[in-house]
């Protein structure tokens, strides 16, 4: 009872200051300390990490927060143990198989970020099937980053361009940001404003590199499978007293 009112007043302190962030990412790191910490597999930090996902897509919907990004599997990622991305992927599967009733109905449209085709097919046609489940749903937009690398996003954008403009001979002179980020992968997402890490780690990991330019970075000690609605809460109203120059002065 306590533990809610605490969180209501976070909230409607958060909906009274009203400079909501319009893009939240999050890289959820510290699935496998938490595990250690317990003598427990690894996986099952992973599975732990599950909680954090849904409080955190809640504490979205609650505030009114458009678009939520988590980095769910770098391409990194696949250099871990076999053992470790097999059970990953068959969580990852189990996961969208349960939840995507519950997003339906909360209004929650998804994307997927990286490179999917290098996923196994049963994991791909979940996705797909949730992507599609889940439609064109407006209250938020949650973004998956799977087998996401950002320098191999980079990598991906400008082959892009380059076969275009070797077809239409508008080369170089029709290149500017913008068309940069029209083919990137998350060419129909605005740039996050808030990037959160869990864990302690001060670092991007390879995670939006030209998308995060001028996002305000908060770190919690916190492991993920720990993190909960209270902590983004924690989270956007820190933001929210930051002051984002982008350059100018006041
Ligand atoms: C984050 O937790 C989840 C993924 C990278 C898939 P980790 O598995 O990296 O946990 P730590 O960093 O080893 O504690
Ligand atoms: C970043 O975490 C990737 C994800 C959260 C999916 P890592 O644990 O892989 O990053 P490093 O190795 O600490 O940089
Ligand atoms: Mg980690």
């Amino acid at each position: 009872m306590a533990e809610t009112s605490v969180l209501t007043r976070a909230k409607d302190a958060i909906l009274a200051q009203g400079n909501l962030p319009r893009h939240v990412a999050v890289i959820m790191d510290g699935n496998g300390r938490w595990a250690r910490a317990r003598g427990f597999p690894r996986i099952l930090g992973h599975q732990a990490g599950r909680r954090s996902v849904r409080e955190s897509v809640e504490g979205c919907l609650e505030l009114g927060v458009r678009y939520l990004t988590l980095y769910t599997f770098s391409r990194e990622n696949w250099n871990r143990p076999p053992s470790e991305v097999a059970g990953l992927m068959g969580f990852l599967r189990q996961t969208l198989r349960e939840e995507r009733e519950e997003l339906r109905e909360n209004g929650v449209a998804m994307r997927v970020i990286g490179r999917p085709e290098d996923l196994p097919e049963e994991v791909r046609e979940e996705l797909n099937r949730t992507v599609d489940y889940l439609g064109d749903n407006q209250k938020l937009v949650l973004s998956l980053a799977l087998s996401y690398g950002g320098r191999m996003e980079i990598v991906d954008c400008v082959r892009r361009i380059a076969a275009e403009a070797e077809e239409n001979g508008r080369w170089p002179q029709s290149i500017d940001e913008d068309l940069i980020r029209r083919h990137l992968y998350t060419n129909d997402l605005p740039d996050p404003d808030l990037l959160i890490r869990t864990s302690g780690e001060m670092r991007i990991s390879n995670f939006l590199l030209w998308q995060l330019a001028y996002a305000e970075i908060w770190v919690t000690d916190v492991l993920w499978p720990d993190f909960r609605k209270e902590h983004l809460f924690q989270a956007i109203a820190d933001y929210q007293k930051r002051d984002r120059r982008f350059g100018k002065v006041d």
